[in-house]
């Protein structure tokens, strides 16, 4: 278990941001609606800014800070994904950081992992909403499908410097068509309003997910049952036939859902396995 705890801590490579030189006070009125509506007790908002979960990163263990804080930005010029992934992020994109410390009575650490996948449910609820009556589905271990394409993934992090907090991070395709996006990303991404048709309000968007995820952390602690019937429900790859690997290696057989510690199951040849970290190289 503390592996899978540890892999959360890994991804962070340590650089830092310079926020000092930018404007966090960027659009006010996101800041008040996230203060005034939601359970955010500190927001920083940029215009532009390299990672906001690097800035979150930086910002763990700052007494000075009020949790839970969002760090929020129009633009990141280094939006990072798993792995060595990078996020692409334009204007019209919901990128955003939320620092926590989840309390470790009702949630343990080794529960931790748990928590993507409960982020990315609240986003299925919430994408589902916006665009009701379309295909919105759950890619574990992180990432929202919108009609076969991915629309939004979480990055979640433990900063090595502060062991009791967290660092959410979501991107969400909202207003940033894909038909922008560079050739890779066209042919398997999707934004929100690429289905709408119309623009959507990013504020809107933000203040419902931002709701959506206190309601679904607060019942992954007293009831979290209910909270893992959703990773069921949206379960994408569900029997599907599946390749998940790392450096070490890869699993390929048929995907048997997700139990209740946030293991994808995988039938194989040999057996039943539980794969608890990796990435899905392929499905089918
Ligand atoms: C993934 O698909 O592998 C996860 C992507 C996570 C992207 C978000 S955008 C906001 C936050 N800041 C980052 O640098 N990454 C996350």
């Amino acid at each position: 278990m503390e592996n899978r705890v540890q892999a959360l801590r890994q991804t962070w490579n340590g650089f830092n941001t310079r926020p000092e030189m930018t404007n966090s006070q960027h659009n006010p009125g996101l800041i008040d609606r996230a203060l005034s509506e939601t359970f955010v007790r500190a927001v920083e908002s940029y215009e532009e800014l390299d990672s906001t979960n690097t800035r979150a990163l930086s910002l763990a263990g700052d007494a000075g800070i009020e949790l839970p804080c969002l760090i929020i930005a129009e633009r990141q010029t280094a939006g990072r994904g798993r792995g060595a992934n990078r996020w692409w992020s334009s204007g019209g994109a919901l990128t955003f950081s939320l620092l926590l410390t989840p309390d470790v009575e009702s949630l343990p650490i080794a529960r931790w992992p748990e928590l993507s996948l409960t982020v990315g449910t609240a986003v299925c609820e919430v994408v589902r909403a916006f665009v009701p009556g379309e295909d919105v589905r759950l890619k574990w271990p992180n990432d929202v499908f919108l009609n076969d394409r991915k629309t939004c993934g979480v990055l979640v992090e433990v900063p090595p410097s502060s062991k009791d907090s967290i660092v959410i991070g979501v991107g969400l395709n909202v207003n940033n068509s894909i038909q922008h996006a560079p050739e890779d990303l066209r042919q398997t991404g999707i934004a929100m309003c690429d289905v709408t048709d119309d623009p959507l309000s990013t504020d809107r968007v933000l203040v419902t997910l931002l709701n959506k995820f206190e309601q679904q952390m607060a019942l992954l602690e007293s009831a979290p049952e209910q909270v893992r019937s959703g990773w069921r429900e949206y379960d994408l790859l569900l029997g599907r036939s599946v390749t998940v690997g790392d450096e070490h290696g890869a699993v390929t057989g048929t995907a048997q859902g997700i139990d209740d510690d946030g293991a994808l199951l995988i039938q194989t040849e040999s057996g039943l396995q539980r794969i608890y970290g990796g990435v899905v190289q392929s499905f089918g």
